[in-house]
């Protein structure tokens, strides 16, 4: 439908995590108007659930060449040097700007960050805050700040489409808000810049970390909108996933890394730590190496999960410094003090996404994209710990630089006219469970060319039933949340679903086992989705 009311800004941001919310303040610092459209609450994203930390070379001894070093060998190959070189240099002033900002970090004893390790990283460089809530506590910041700097907000606002002028320049977004009262119904916000910072795509998986908005909102607007996306099939498993039985699904208690930075063993059912040998570092190896130990372990076991054992932290320690974890664990009637706790790798992470350059420009003009949501390259073909907060912050602060330097942004865009849109074929909200299946079964940790080609055909049934019920009989579910989700999962498992069965080797988190080998002759390259209109 055509909106039923307009606003105007100079940017429009969506997403109100870590790079949504740290677009917003500078944007807004730089003079811009700004307004932040989330589609549930301003603290709803996966940013609050971030456990580990911030990496960045903030401790003694440790430079932004070793953390460029560690995040090179973890992507495989495929990390853009470049967007990393940026990534760690600026990282540890980010962080800064972030305490300044009004996040608090934990302090060592000796009054200065407290540093811990995870997977990958050679040295102590994991900022933490409140033991192992550091997303709850940057979440929070963020929030009070955009508050106190009374940046507009509009939530439970699902961002549909994108408009462009006749240049095909970024004209801002339309949107369907619920229940704020002001603006309810379809809407559209006018505005030159586009800021998309909407996360990651977990609930495209049936067990996954990520909460059950994480539903690829931001890759399907772009898709639509016909923006490159790159390395889609680099989906991050984490390893240690709190195991509640085979059936589990939607979001599930994440044990962080960190818990193995402070030295917990990963052992089997035995009781035999099986990551010693396997790589220089052990349990510390990066995190597809551990995934894999973990899942080959399981298959030689016959095992459901292995286990994360950290008796010898002791209650104390368990208590202090991973709150959350030793909360969530005993919620299920395992406490880690006295066993150890059951672990299996779940969907955790988008390495990929919209592919952008250096200053979080897609490839539409006035369309940036920063986040889970974009792929600048720093990640490759699997991201290195921690990474994650650190590129949200640092390329947040790049686009609003971006933004407020470019003289088209001060302009404000003559309202464009809605394009006659047919109408989209929706999905019932029901088939967010039939994707996960598909995807857990068929492109989940371990593919292969014929468990992708039937992820593929059943993906394509789902689309064709969508498309024929709404041309045949002029009938498409009711246009809502849900079934916009459903319909933005089926579009972002259709293009992972393709570039995995495209990249024929094994690299980083894409695990083909019927090419086991990494193959650099061919494949140290990207792919690139643009999508065709009618696949949309
Ligand atoms: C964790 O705490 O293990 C998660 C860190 C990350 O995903 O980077």
């Amino acid at each position: 439908p055509a909106p039923g009311w307009a606003i105007a800004a100079d940017v429009v941001v969506v997403g109100s995590g870590v790079a949504g919310l740290t677009a917003a303040l500078r944007c807004e610092a730089a003079g811009l108007t700004t307004v932040v459209v989330t589609k549930a609450r301003l603290d709803d994203g996966s940013t609050r659930w971030a456990q580990g930390g911030i990496a960045a070379a903030l401790g003694e001894g440790d430079t932004p060449e070793q953390h460029l070093d560690d995040t090179l060998v973890a992507g495989a190959g495929l990390c853009d040097e470049e967007a990393v070189r940026i990534l760690v240099t600026e990282g540890p002033d980010a962080v800064r700007r972030l305490i300044a900002t009004g996040a608090q970090f934990d302090e060592s004893s000796e009054g200065g960050l407290a540093l811990t390790r995870e997977g990958g990283h050679h040295r102590r460089r994991i900022a933490h805050a409140g033991g192992d809530a550091t997303g709850a506590e940057i979440s929070r910041a963020l929030v009070e700040a955009v508050r106190a700097r009374g940046v507009r907000t509009i939530e439970n606002a699902l961002v549909l489409d994108l408009l462009t002028d006749a240049d095909g320049r970024t004209a801002g977004v339309t949107l369907h808000v619920m229940g704020e009262g002001q603006h309810d119904g379809v809407g559209a916000v006018h505005a030159p810049a586009v800021v998309l910072a909407t996360g990651g795509m977990g609930q495209v998986y049936s067990a996954t970390t990520n909460p059950s908005v994480s539903t690829g909102d931001g890759v399907a607007l772009a898709l639509r909108a016909g923006a490159e996306v790159s390395d889609l099939e680099f989906v991050q498993f984490h390893p240690t996933v709190l195991f509640l039985g085979p059936d589990a699904e939607g979001q599930q208690p994440l044990v962080s890394e960190a818990v193995r930075g402070e030295g917990a063993h990963l052992v089997d059912g035995e009781g035999v730590r099986f990551m010693q040998g396997q790589h220089e570092l052990g349990e510390l190896a990066p995190r597809d190496i551990v995934a894999k130990g973990i899942m080959r372990r399981m298959q030689e076991r016959g095992a459901e999960h292995m286990y994360l054992d950290a008796r010898h932290f002791g209650a104390d320690m368990w208590e202090h410094r991973f709150p959350t974890i030793l909360a969530a664990c005993r919620a299920h009637g395992i406490d880690p003090v006295t066993e150890p706790v059951p672990v299996a790798p779940a969907a955790h992470y988008a390495s990929g996404g919209i592919r952008t350059d250096s200053h979080g420009r897609t490839t539409v003009p006035g369309l940036y994209a920063c986040g889970e949501v974009a792929c600048t390259g720093v990640h490759g073909a699997n991201r290195l710990a921690s990474n994650s907060l650190l590129e949200g912050l640092v390329y947040a602060e790049r686009i609003a630089a971006d933004i407020a330097g470019d003289p088209l942004h001060a302009r404000v865009p003559a309202p464009v006219p809605y394009p006659e849109q047919p109408a989209h074929p929706l999905l019932p909200p029901e088939a967010r469970f039939t994707i996960q299946r598909i995807m857990t079964e068929g492109a989940g940790v371990l593919r292969s060319a014929a468990s992708l080609t039937r992820a593929a055909d059943q993906l394509d049934r789902l689309h064709t039933e969508a498309r024929e019920a709404l041309q045949e009989n002029g009938k498409t579910a009711e246009p809502g949340v849900d079934t916009w989700e459903a319909t933005n999962l089926l579009c972002v498992a259709r293009a992972l679903v393709g570039a995995a069965a495209q990249r024929e080797e094994t690299r980083g988190c894409h695990w083909r086992e019927d090419h086991p080998d990494r193959d650099d002759t061919t494949w140290r390259r990207h792919i690139v989705v643009r999508l065709n209109p009618d696949r949309t």
